[in-house]
């Protein structure tokens, strides 16, 4: 793959305490890297996810807070959890498992949020572009959606 993978970044809000790291996603995030801020993973609905996809991205990363962390107690769990069913579902419809990555930060970290994007870049290189689901199916002329 020549040309850099598009990534989504799903990013909870409260998962990065570094402003530093704060700042750098929020002012200088590479232009291949798309930022969506969720006040929890678990506001995360996998349609979001999909959308993403639809939209071409290669490769989609959700960071949240370490599961004892979350500001909603079970929120970065239950969505780890949904979005993994999800995961499966997208693997089937042709969408690899390796192109949806869950990444939970420890607040003491520092740069991890640079370093969990280089690393998943670089993978996604490797894979090469996501083939164009299809998710939607054209109805002909005169025929119903089943
Ligand atoms: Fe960060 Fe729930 S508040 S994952």
């Amino acid at each position: 793959m020549a040309e850099k993978p598009g990534i989504a970044l799903f990013q909870c809000q409260w998962c990065l305490f570094s402003p530093a790291d704060q700042d750098w996603v929020d002012n200088h995030l590479p232009s291949n890297i798309y930022l969506t801020k969720t006040p929890c993973t678990g506001r995360i609905n996998p349609l979001y996810v999909l959308n993403a996809i639809q939209g071409g991205a290669d490769g989609v990363m959700i960071s949240g807070c370490l599961p004892e962390q979350c500001h909603f107690v079970t929120g970065n769990i239950t969505a780890r959890r949904q979005l993994e069913e999800f995961n499966d579902f997208l693997n089937h419809i042709g969408y690899e498992k390796q192109r949806v990555r869950f990444v939970w930060l420890d607040l003491q970290d520092r740069c991890m949020i640079q370093k969990e994007l280089a690393a998943f870049e670089k993978e996604l290189k490797c894979l090469g572009k996501a083939a164009n689901l299809v998710t939607r199916m054209k109805v002909a002329e005169g025929e119903q959606n089943a």
